[in-house]
């Protein structure tokens, strides 16, 4: 299955720092969405995080001297820096950060910055009070002026005892940051004040229900599941507690995302029922409209009785039903309106049928390939009007409008 990140090859760069135990993790995400990752460590980060364990993960070898002379004869450093589609320097201490933001190049981490003509994405790691000096703010503004991605640092309690901004940006939020990046997006710029969700818990149906004719029939639809799931991708990467109630799709569980399968309407509508209460509720499954009226319990066979009289019964709309509830109604509720003609008449009509504040409206017809493909062309409407965007990745899609339902609910207080 294609990924974001197929084919795609990242520089890893570890720096020295307890939180380069979540770099292992980082690697073994991308690695699982088909990533080539290669990682070069500082001398420092040797002391938190074997060479030995990074390239049994990554499967590659790991580059850790700038005068070995197998490593130049092998792969020069220069084609180190150049031969990768994205560096990531995870963690980024306040040590490699000075470095960068000053062009030295006195090891192999640095000297590899330095000769990169590709994106670099940071994720700094360090004690608060490191952070907060000046000189480290002096950097960290140097490297985004000098248009260095940035993800994180985000408040807690760190290793050494103390509170505050410094620790790691998680590596669900990394790996949000790259996929966002290859989708055609921004590289982040982004703090723990971009992780508007935090707090929040926010719902999602995907994927399509399997209504069953007997035990081994069922009546589906050809939905992918990929917008609903890059949903869910785009609300942890924003600090969200994600519920993903999923029909059956081929598709990897977004990292962060609590995962609740489910076949047919009925287990969604109650799934999603004992899930409330929510913040926000965001309904991109292709739930079927009609089961089987009385499904059979044994195989079906052919033949004897002549053609099978399938009684059809209509399922309960799940996103009507949410909408519609006088308790514990989400403060935002979406639909998804899939439509093949008049997009957006079709799509009002909709929002106020199903008494939703919002309908995300699409045009699904065929010559589109919006079923099954991996881009999309939205439309917002509300109340209040309509928004049209252009055609976009699905994970770009759902990044934005991520971004958008988290304003329209404000932050928490
Ligand atoms: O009515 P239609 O299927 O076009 O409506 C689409 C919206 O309603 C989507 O958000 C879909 O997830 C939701 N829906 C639902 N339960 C149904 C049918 C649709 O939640 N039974």
């Amino acid at each position: 299955m294609m990924t974001t990140l197929s084919g795609k090859s990242v520089l890893l760069i570890i720096g020295g720092g307890i939180a380069a135990y979540k770099s292992l993790e980082l690697i073994r995400l991308l690695k699982q969405r088909q990533a080539k990752v290669t990682a070069i460590m500082t001398k420092a980060a040797g002391q938190f995080v074997t060479e030995l364990s990074v390239a049994s993960l990554t499967g590659e070898k790991v580059y850790t001297d700038l005068f070995s002379l197998t490593d130049e004869v092998e792969m020069g450093h220069i084609e180190l820096s150049r031969s990768a589609d994205l560096l990531v320097v995870a963690p980024a201490s306040a040590d490699l950060m000075a470095k960068m933001a000053q062009g030295l190049a006195n090891d192999l981490a640095s000297t590899t910055l330095l000769a990169t003509d590709k994106k670099i994405l940071i994720a700094p790691a360090m004690n608060v009070r490191m952070w907060r000096h000046p000189a480290t703010m002096r950097n960290l503004a140097t490297l985004k002026a000098d248009g260095v991605g940035v993800i994180g640092p985000n408040d807690g309690e760190m290793a050494c005892g103390e509170y505050g901004p410094g620790r790691m940006a998680e590596p669900t939020e990394i790996l949000a940051g790259i996929e966002a990046h290859f989708a055609g997006g921004a590289l982040p710029l982004m703090g723990a004040a971009s992780r508007p969700l935090t707090g929040r818990k926010v719902l999602i149906t995907a994927g399509p229900t399997h209504e069953p004719i007997d035990p081994v029939r069922y009546i589906a639809n050809r939905s992918s599941g990929r917008q609903g799931y890059a949903l869910a991708q785009a609300a942890v990467a924003l600090g969200a507690e994600t519920v993903l109630v999923s029909g059956p799709v081929h598709l990897p569980i977004p990292p962060g995302a609590q995962m609740m399968p489910v076949e047919t309407a009925a287990e969604m509508l109650k799934t999603v029922e004992a899930e409330l209460p929510a913040d926000i509720a965001i309904f991109a499954a292709a739930v079927a409209d009609w089961r089987v009226a009385s499904a059979s319990g044994q195989k079906i066979k052919k033949g004897s009785s002549g053609l099978p009289d399938l009684k059809l019964a209509e399922n309960p709309d799940i996103l009507k039903t949410v909408a519609g509830a006088k308790a514990k109604r989400p403060k935002l509720v979406v639909g998804f309106a899939a439509e093949t003609e008049n997009v957006i008449a079709n799509a009002k009509s909709k929002l106020a049928k199903k008494g939703c504040d919002l309908i995300i409206a699409n045009d699904v017809s065929a010559d589109k390939g919006v079923m099954g493909g991996n881009r999309n062309t939205v439309h917002l409407v509300s109340a209040t009007g309509v928004e049209s965007w252009p055609e976009l990745d699905k994970q770009e899609v759902a990044r934005r409008l991520m971004e958008d339902f988290a304003r329209r609910i404000g932050t928490k207080a």
